[in-house]
């Protein structure tokens, strides 16, 4: 294979991502050079390390995520390309409230109060029902206009439905905690006249706010769980509170609305794929859709000491993106990788990390909310069509898509 990558690819510039996941390029490094230094330069001169390896077999993959010791998300945080501003000292003392971007014993602790009952495969059927006619009133909607931007009027609406009915945010601020999250984001476009960390201190203050609510009437709720473990329990600081509240509001919503705007379109892509859906329905689906969407190209770990990956000597300190829209695509493990086959089974992607400490608390209610509304829109919208190709957001690490013009059919 001719080499399709230039030394000095920075993976992480926004422009690549804008028109899509370089899948020719990571083939290419999978086979020759599986651990690859990827330049990256930092605004913040004194935090400008150079760059980072990239890391895009799956085996790399899923042994850095789930080596007990060695690695940590704490030390250069688990985000691969911030905002220019992002990367010195101070922000990253903040950053290190978040679950993601957490090392043991803080980690298990502040994981332990929500991965248990809430988003086990039990906790998430007991909202099973409330969110299957969520599902469908969502389509019925778009339905009535006609035509529309798929993201807005459907793949966003149940991500953002289930959190507020799971967190206790009023369904009326969901708007709100949109225009948040997306804020948060969409850092690296232009699209967007946004300052994250406005989004963030912002989120901040409403969960503070919605907490003294609860501490004075306690709900059925994670922000009440939340409030109990920071304040009755003394577990949680107030700043884990709300930094937890603000992963949850974030992390849920917007990888959940891609994987359904980029499953619709693969759908629509493949036909046959949708025929075989509407008929079948297979179990194996929101898998596959996961992994082909892969909405989060690559999280970091940083070497804690010198360790050799795939015959790459990875020095203590540096840093290694773990590429999941590589691994999701590697052929030694998926065959025919590039087919989207909703019947794929097993299906070891890594779409929700490769497993250990840090893998997705969500990802049980991921796959039921996109299971059900693939089901609502076979249902309601079978006929769907694609009206002009999807807009990508520009972003260095999330595989995102802004606009994706439809006819409801
Ligand atoms: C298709 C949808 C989703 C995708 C693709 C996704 C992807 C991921 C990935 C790649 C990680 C990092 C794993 C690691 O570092 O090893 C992660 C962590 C996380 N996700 Fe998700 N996620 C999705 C949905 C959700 C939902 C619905 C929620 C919550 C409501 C959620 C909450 C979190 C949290 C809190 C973490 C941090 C876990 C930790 O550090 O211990 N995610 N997710």
């Amino acid at each position: 294979m001719a080499c399709p990558v230039q030394p000095g690819t920075d993976f992480t510039d926004p422009d690549t991502l804008v028109s899509g996941v370089p899948l020719p390029e990571f083939a290419y490094l999978r086979e020759n050079a599986p651990m690859f230094w990827n330049p990256q330069t930092r605004a913040n001169s004194s935090y400008d390390d150079g760059g980072f390896w990239l890391a895009t077999r799956h085996a790399d993959v899923k042994a850095i995520s789930c080596a007990r010791e060695g690695w940590s998300s704490a030390e250069n945080t688990a985000i691969v390309k911030f905002d220019g501003a992002t990367v010195g000292p101070d922000e990253r003392v903040v950053q290190r409230q978040m679950l993601l971007n957490m090392d043991d014993p803080q980690h298990s602790k502040v994981r332990g109060i929500v991965s248990r009952g809430v988003f086990t495969p039990r906790g998430v059927g007991k909202i099973e029902d409330a969110l299957r006619e969520r599902a469908v009133r969502i389509v019925i909607e778009a339905k009535a206009k006609g035509t529309g931007n798929f993201v807005d009027d459907v793949a966003c609406e149940l991500p953002l439905q289930a959190l507020a009915d799971l967190m206790g945010f009023p369904q009326e601020d969901r708007k709100q905690i949109f225009n948040w999250s997306n804020q948060m984001m969409a850092y690296d476009d232009p699209d967007y006249d946004v300052d994250p960390s406005i989004a963030a201190a912002e989120i901040l203050g409403y969960a503070m706010t919605l907490g003294e609510e609860r501490k004075a009437c306690p709900a059925d709720d994670i922000i009440t769980r939340l409030v109990a473990a920071s304040t009755t329990d003394d577990i949680l600081t107030s700043e884990e509170f709300g930094f937890f509240v603000l992963i949850l509001a974030v992390a849920g919503n917007e990888t959940t609305r891609n994987a359904i705007s980029h499953g619709m379109h693969a759908f629509l892509q493949n036909p046959e794929q949708w025929e075989l859906y509407k008929a079948e329905r297979p179990s194996t689906t929101a898998d596959e859709i996961v992994r082909w969407a892969t909405p989060v190209v690559m999280f970091q770990r940083t070497a804690m000491d010198d360790v050799e990956v795939s015959g790459t000597e990875v020095k203590k300190g540096q840093r290694v993106g773990l590429v999941y829209s590589s691994a999701n695509f590697d052929d030694t493990v998926f065959e025919d990788p590039h087919r989207f086959d909703i019947t794929r089974d097993p299906n070891p992607h890594v779409g929700f990390g490769g497993g250990g400490a840090h893998f997705c608390v969500g990802a049980n209610l991921a796959k039921v909310e996109i299971d059900l509304m693939f089901n609502a829109i076979a249902d309601h919208l079978p006929d769907i069509t694609q009206l002009g190709e999807p807009t990508r957001l520009r972003s260095g690490w999330l595989h995102a898509l802004k606009e994706f013009p439809v006819s409801y059919g």
